[in-house]
C-alpha cells in the first residue's frame, strides 16, 4: 500500500532526542544522539497557553525543569525562562526547553529525520493535532523528508490529517487495539508504533503483510531488539544509544 519512500527511518530511533544520556525533549539531546551516529529522534509536542508549538512530555514542568505548574497554563516566554537542563546534571545547566522551530531548525541542519509525538495538553487534543501539523508543514516545506506526526490520542491525530493530510501519521498505541486495521485505514496512516512488550510475532506478521510500516518503543535491550527486528519489526525507539548502535 504505501511505498519504502514513506519510511526513510533507520532501525533505530532515539527517543525524546538522545534517550536517557541527555536532558529529554532538548537540542542537547539530539545533539547527543548526533554524538552517537543516530539519523532520527522522536520528540514530544504540546501548545503553550499562547499556542506556540515546544518540547515537553509531561503535562507539567515538574520534572524535567527547574520550574513548577501546568505546561498549559505557561506562555512560550514563560516557558523560555525554564532550565530544562540541570535536572538531568551539571553539565546541561542552563538548557533551554526548546520550541518545535528550534528543534527543527537543528534538524534540518543535521538531516536528522524526526518523529513528531503530538501530546496534547488535558483537553487540547484537537488544537494540537491541528496547530502541530501546521506548524510541521511550514517548518519543513520544502524538505526531503518530512517529519512523521504520531500520537495516541485518535482526535489529535484526526486534526492533523484534517490539517496537513501529506504529513505522514502513525498511529501510536500501547497495546495494539483489535481494531487496529480500521484506525489505520481512517487515519490513512503510513505506520503503527507500539509498545514492544505488546507486540507478538503474529501481530507484527498481519502489520506488515498488511502494508503498514511497525516500529516498537521503548526498546533498550540489544536481545529485545535482535527478536523484534527479527519479526519485521522497521524501527526501534530506544534510550540507550550506547547500547544500540546506529546502523541502516
Ligand atoms: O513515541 C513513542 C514513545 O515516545 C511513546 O511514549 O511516554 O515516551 O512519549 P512516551
Ligand atoms: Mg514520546
Amino acid at each position: 500500500q504505501h511505498p519504502k519512500q514513506a519510511w526513510p527511518y533507520p532501525e533505530v530511533v532515539a527517543h525524546r532526542g538522545g534517550g536517557t544520556l541527555a536532558p529529554e525533549n532538548t537540542v542537547a539531546g539530539f545533539r547527543e544522539g548526533m554524538r552517537y551516529g543516530y539519523r532520527a529522534a522522536e520528540c514530544d509536542v504540546k501548545l503553550s497557553a499562547d499556542n506556540v508549538c515546544f518540547l515537553l512530555h509531561d503535562d507539567t514542568v515538574d520534572r524535567t525543569s527547574n520550574g513548577k505548574g501546568a505546561a498549559r497554563a505557561k506562555t512560550m516566554a514563560e516557558l523560555s525562562q525554564l532550565d530544562a537542563g540541570g535536572w538531568k546534571g551539571g553539565a546541561f545547566a542552563g538548557e533551554a526547553l526548546p520550541t518545535l522551530a528550534n528543534v527543527a531548525a537543528y534538524c534540518l541542519a543535521q538531516r536528522m529525520l524526526l518523529n513528531i509525538e503530538i501530546k496534547p495538553c488535558p483537553g487540547r487534543f484537537e488544537e494540537t493535532g491541528r496547530l502541530v501539523a501546521q506548524e510541521a508543514a511550514r517548518l519543513w516545506a520544502g524538505a526531503s523528508a518530512p517529519p512523521l506526526l504520531s500520537s495516541f490520542e485518535i482526535d489529535a491525530l484526526r486534526a492533523a490529517q484534517a490539517a496537513e493530510p501529506a504529513l505522514p501519521r502513525a498511529f501510536l498505541c500501547e497495546e495494539i487495539p483489535a481494531n487496529w486495521r480500521a484506525i489505520l485505514a481512517e487515519l490513512d496512516c503510513v505506520a503503527l508504533h507500539c509498545d514492544h512488550k505488546t507486540l507478538t510475532e503474529e501481530l507484527a506478521r498481519d502489520i506488515k503483510a498488511a502494508g503498514y510500516q511497525l516500529l516498537c518503543y521503548t526498546v533498550n535491550d540489544p536481545a529485545d531488539a535482535r527478536r523484534l527486528l527479527a519479526w519485521g519489526v522497521d524501527s526501534l525507539c530506544t534510550d540507550r544509544l550506547d547500547l544500540l548502535p546506529a546502523r541502516g
